[in-house]
């Protein structure tokens, strides 16, 4: 019997139009099927609502920070994560997150759902001086926010690119943003940010 080699594909031609076909057929599923849950990926989950003006602003300054080069944001569906952190992360939680945060490094603990786990007061004491309510904790420490103020000017202006990228402010939001912002600390801003954090699925444990 003779060896099945590439030579016997291009020596026949029937053959090697049936294995092209199935190799551009296995492409093309691999490129198809994903987009049957393109629902679960780009629609919002039941009360996820856009950043308001000072959480976005809070959220700007995490970026600005580098938080996101500690904590990660993104509980992974495993018993030992779900015990500690709560619901696992799910893809429609992150659809108004340009660019999502899910982030990979974890010297500080998942902050996906950190939102109403502690009071304003702790986040405040907790940034202005990490050792003051975690004795051992290595986060360093942010006590500038406490006296810089948010760019209410520069508000409107990053709400409306949010709203290219499909996060869906209406013009009203837009026009009280700077209204909403005015009069804010970073401080205030940054934590507004934080216990929003995965709060529209609560803890279902
Ligand atoms: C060098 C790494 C590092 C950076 C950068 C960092 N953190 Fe942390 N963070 C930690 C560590 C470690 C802990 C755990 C100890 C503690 O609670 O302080 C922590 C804890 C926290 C907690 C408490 C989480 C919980 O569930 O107990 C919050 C909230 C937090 N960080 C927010 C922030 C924010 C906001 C920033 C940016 C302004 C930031 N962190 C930057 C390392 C970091």
């Amino acid at each position: 019997m003779r060896k099945f080699t590439h030579d016997l594909i291009e020596r026949n031609i029937g053959l090697m139009l049936v294995l092209v076909i199935l190799t551009i057929s296995v492409g093309g599923l691999v490129e198809i099927v994903p987009l049957f849950f393109q629902k679960s990926t780009t629609q919002a989950v039941q009360g996820v609502k856009p950043y308001t003006a000072l959480q976005l602003a809070g959220r700007d300054i995490y970026l600005r920070e580098g938080c996101y080069g500690c904590h990660s944001q993104m509980i992974r569906p495993f018993r030992a994560e779900t015990e500690r952190y709560g619901h696992y992360s799910v893809a429609g939680e992150s659809v108004y997150d340009h660019p999502f945060q899910w982030g990979s490094k974890r010297t500080g603990p998942d902050l996906a759902r950190v939102g109403g786990r502690y009071s304003d007061t702790w986040h405040k004491d907790h940034l202005t001086d990490p050792r003051s309510v975690v004795p051992e904790s290595n986060m360093p420490a942010y006590p500038w926010l406490l006296k810089a103020s948010v760019d209410g000017a520069g508000m409107a202006p990053r709400m409306r690119a949010m709203q290219t990228l499909g996060v869906p402010y209406t013009a009203e939001d837009i026009a009280k943003a700077s209204d909403d912002v005015a009069g804010k600390s970073e401080m205030e801003a940054l934590i507004a940010y934080l216990q929003v954090l995965g709060t529209a699925i609560k803890n279902k444990n």
